[in-house]
């Protein structure tokens, strides 16, 4: 007894994708895992007309539970109608890891899956990606696939080093499996210690970017690990009784640059994390008599909003595109 996405008022990501590679803007994949995130996320692309896709993560799932997640989509939807814009929503599943997640998300109701499949071999990687294709297009749900490994955490997979997409794999890979959009691996990485502290920040390889891009033009490229580890919270973070040295992320200029370029689609949980941690943190150690989670999660949301409608604005392009 599966459930569309259409019926909850989401949708796929295909128009949103051939309008950004056309305005040269990205679309923002922000995660989330409770109610206070999802909130800040609506209010913030709704104030700044933004089309968004809900990023959820296996573990997100775990967390929130699948069947309260299919509702707070819809809740999501109803609310960005209610705050006065309809902005496409999408709901899509971040890092599948094998056909039956991807199946599971597609029957209850998410909108666009990424089946990743980069840790295995090439030809591996193909017939899973394709696996999933033909499901998820079966219902009209737009799929993600993903060459070449992101260093850090990818769900409950640690890959200690990175290896760069290789453009000679990526028209055979698209065409073999039918997907709607291909991530690739540039450089960056998951999570808050992206670069190593003390040394200048090596720049993403727009090279590889480039070649990828003439190998498969005007097809939608994705952009994992795009977090810019925001100092400010990481320092409100370490002055509150965290310690999150030398966490370091991808510098705004890099993602402007991806953003304008057939990267359509751009990733950021880290940066919600660290936001929503430290305005926390803040709160409790400036009054430790409150204990009404609403006390200090209304703060911490008030943030979010505010951080992710600079990202629209300022970094990926997407305010007033919706
Ligand atoms: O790519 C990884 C995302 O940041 C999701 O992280 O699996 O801890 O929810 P998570
Ligand atoms: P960050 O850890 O940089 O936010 O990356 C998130 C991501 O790529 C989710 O898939
Ligand atoms: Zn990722």
């Amino acid at each position: 007894m599966g459930v569309s996405y259409k019926d909850l008022g989401l949708v796929n990501t295909r128009e949103m994708f051939a309008k950004a590679m056309e305005g040269k803007y990205a679309i923002p994949a922000y995660n989330f895992n409770n109610l206070e995130q999802l909130q800040a996320i609506i209010s913030a692309c709704v104030e700044s007309k933004s089309p968004v896709i809900l990023q959820v993560s296996k573990g997100a799932r775990d967390y929130a539970n699948a069947t309260m997640l299919r509702y707070m989509a819809m809740g999501a939807v109803e609310y960005a109608k209610e705050l006065g814009c309809n902005v496409p929503i999408a709901l899509h599943l971040d890092h599948g890891d094998t056909f039956e997640t991807c199946k599971s998300c597609v029957d209850f109701g998410f909108s666009s899956v990424m089946i990743d499949g980069s840790h295995h071999s090439f030809e591996e990687n193909i017939a899973v990606t394709k696996q999933v294709v033909e499901y998820a297009h079966a219902h009209d749900v737009t799929v993600e696939g993903e060459l070449g490994i992101l260093a850090g955490i990818e769900d409950e997979v640690v890959a200690e080093v990175s290896s760069y997409t290789d453009p000679d794999q990526v028209v055979e890979f698209v065409e073999r499996t039918g997907v709607d959009s291909l991530a690739i691996s540039i450089g960056t990485s998951h999570g808050a210690f992206k670069f190593k502290a003390g040394e200048p920040v090596p720049p993403l390889r727009f090279d590889i970017l480039e070649e990828c891009e003439k190998r498969i033009p005007g097809f939608p490229i994705v952009l994992h690990g795009a977090s810019s580890v925001l100092q400010d919270y990481v320092t409100m973070i370490n002055q509150y009784g965290g310690d999150l040295k030398g966490a370091l992320g991808v510098p705004e200029e890099q993602l402007r640059k991806a953003a304008a370029s057939s990267v359509c689609k751009i990733n950021i949980d880290s940066d919600g994390r660290l936001v929503f941690t430290a305005k926390i943190r803040e709160h409790l150690a400036n009054n430790p008599d409150h204990f009404d989670p609403r006390q200090y999660l209304k703060p911490a949301r008030a943030d979010l909003v505010k951080m992710y409608k600079a990202k629209n604005e300022n970094v990926l392009g997407s305010a007033g595109k919706a």
